[in-house]
């Protein structure tokens, strides 16, 4: 019978907050060109890729290909700046204790993140031993909201996508999760109720509560 053997984790907003930095280092930019930006704009970027970050940025204008690439080249590099000040103290509260739990139930982990500076991030949390495979902005061509992200996790973890949950903080996450036919734990607020479940952080999450909700949903499947 199938039953849950993998979580999949989000990294920017499930495991840490990053989400400031991107904003800071994309309004650096758009301050120097001259673009409009605020954090309300930052928080439709949440979860796409850095070119699809760029293309929302910019709200229609277009750039040649050459300039694309300076200006996502300098977005990241202010963005690599604010991540030197990023420590094992950025991990965000109850994170690690629930993925000690989580070993506890025998279960594979992952990382499902659509930035190509995970492995770094992840590194200097110094959570790099607590999980199984690294999937990121590298893994995959198609970025979230595609399923492909998701899919090649739980393949890299050796799990069918139905027997994998994935934590996601923001929508195009939660459609990509969705997509790979993943089941979808949605964390806080930012649109993420069309999720199997919904909770305010990992922090809040009840594991057996969660795995027996998905395992009664799973073996109702057949
Ligand atoms: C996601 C973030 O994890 O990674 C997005 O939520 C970001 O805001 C995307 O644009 C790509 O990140 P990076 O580090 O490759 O520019
Ligand atoms: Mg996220």
């Amino acid at each position: 019978m199938s039953h849950i053997r993998a979580f999949i984790f989000d990294l920017d907003g499930v495991i840490t907050d990053t989400a400031e930095y991107h904003y800071l280092a994309w309004k650096r930019l758009a301050d120097e060109e001259g673009l409009p930006f605020s954090r309300q704009d930052n928080d439709a970027l949440r979860g796409v890729s850095r070119r699809e970050s760029l293309l929302r940025l910019l709200k229609g204008r277009t750039l040649p290909e050459a300039d694309m690439q300076a200006w996502m080249e300098r977005k990241n590099a202010y963005y690599l700046d604010y991540l030197q000040g990023i420590g094992p103290d950025d991990v965000l509260h109850g994170v690690r204790d629930f993925l000690a739990r989580c070993r506890a139930y025998n279960l594979r982990l992952g990382i499902g993140s659509a930035s190509k500076n995970a492995r770094l991030v992840v590194e200097r949390l110094g959570l790099i031993e607590a999980f199984d495979v690294i999937g990121d902005g590298y893994s995959v061509v198609h970025s979230k909201p595609a399923p492909d992200l998701f899919i090649w996790v739980a393949g890299a973890l050796r799990v069918p996508v139905q027997e994998a949950v994935v934590f996601e903080d923001a929508p195009a996450g939660v459609d990509a999760a969705l997509a790979a036919g993943c089941w979808c734990v949605g964390l806080g607020t930012a649109q993420v109720q069309h999720a199997h479940l919904c909770y305010p952080s990992l922090a809040e999450v009840n594991l057996p509560e969660l795995l027996s909700a998905v395992q009664a949903q799973l073996s109702r499947a057949g």
